[in-house]
């Protein structure tokens, strides 16, 4: 199972990595996560990640590209792999046909969780991750049993740094301008496949398991 899930910041990209994870047991790549722990362990990655991310623009192609690269050729991606982030610009989908190519493997789809942008300042500024877990939440459309503390392991919840109105604004913008030409990229190799995800959470995801269970057999 070799998974692209694509979509606008706040779309329901990590929100439907739990459940797909959780479900198909596969590798969950999320660049943006993997430069978040570099900036915790203050590596030279994370220092170079963060002066990008601070600002809501995209760390360069050649960094992000090199990251995924070392990470698919771990062993537990051999049989499958859920990227989550990554391609975000034309050239990184170039970079990763050829890996992939190299790896002897091909995406099997490229899942686009397809939200209107106008809702999207909402969703992020309202969101709120465990810092033990990971696992998100919405103030509004998906709140923790208890006040800012996870459902699932009783951790503690925070707000990411880059969930701030004016950074929120500048995702936006960045991503909204390379989306388009990536859409046709992967359209044109007949791997998109559009999910509406402006349903709720439980049906958005039942949306995509019914194209996994497809796949399975
Ligand atoms: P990254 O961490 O990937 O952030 P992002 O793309 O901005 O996406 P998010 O994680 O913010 O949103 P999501 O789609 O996962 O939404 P979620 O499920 O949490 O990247 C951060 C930064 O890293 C980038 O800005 C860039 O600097 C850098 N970076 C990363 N990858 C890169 C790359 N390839 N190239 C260059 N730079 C890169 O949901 C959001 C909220 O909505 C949650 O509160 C959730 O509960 C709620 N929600 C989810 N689904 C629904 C629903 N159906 N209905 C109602 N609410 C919902």
């Amino acid at each position: 199972m070799n998974l692209v899930l694509m979509g606008l910041p706040g779309a329901g990209k990590g929100t439907q990595a739990e459940r797909i994870v959780e479900k198909y047991d596969v590798p969950h790549i999320s660049t943006g996560d993997m430069f978040r722990a570099a900036m915790k362990e203050g590596t030279e990655l994370g220092l170079k990640a963060k002066s990008f991310m601070d600002q809501g623009e995209l760390v360069p192609d050649e960094v992000t590209i090199g990251i995924v690269r070392e990470r698919l050729s771990k062993a537990d991606c051999e049989t499958g792999f859920l990227l989550d982030g990554f391609p975000r610009t034309v050239a990184q989908a170039d970079a990763l046909e050829s890996m992939l190519a190299d790896l002897g493997k091909k995406i099997d789809y490229v899942i686009n969780v397809d939200v209107d942008k106008d809702i999207l300042m909402a969703r992020l500024t309202g969101r709120r991750i465990c810092k033990s877990c990971g696992a998100t939440y919405h103030l509004v459309y998906n709140p923790p049993a208890a006040e800012g503390t996870c459902d699932r392991c009783g951790g503690e919840l925070y707000q990411r740094a880059d969930d701030n109105e004016e950074t929120v604004q500048n995702r936006l913008d960045v991503n909204l301008k390379q989306t388009e030409p990536l859409l046709d990229f992967y359209r044109e190799k007949g791997y998109l496949k559009d999910i509406d995800g402006q349903q709720e959470i439980h049906q958005v995801f039942e949306d995509i398991d019914g194209l996994l269970q497809g796949l399975k057999k």
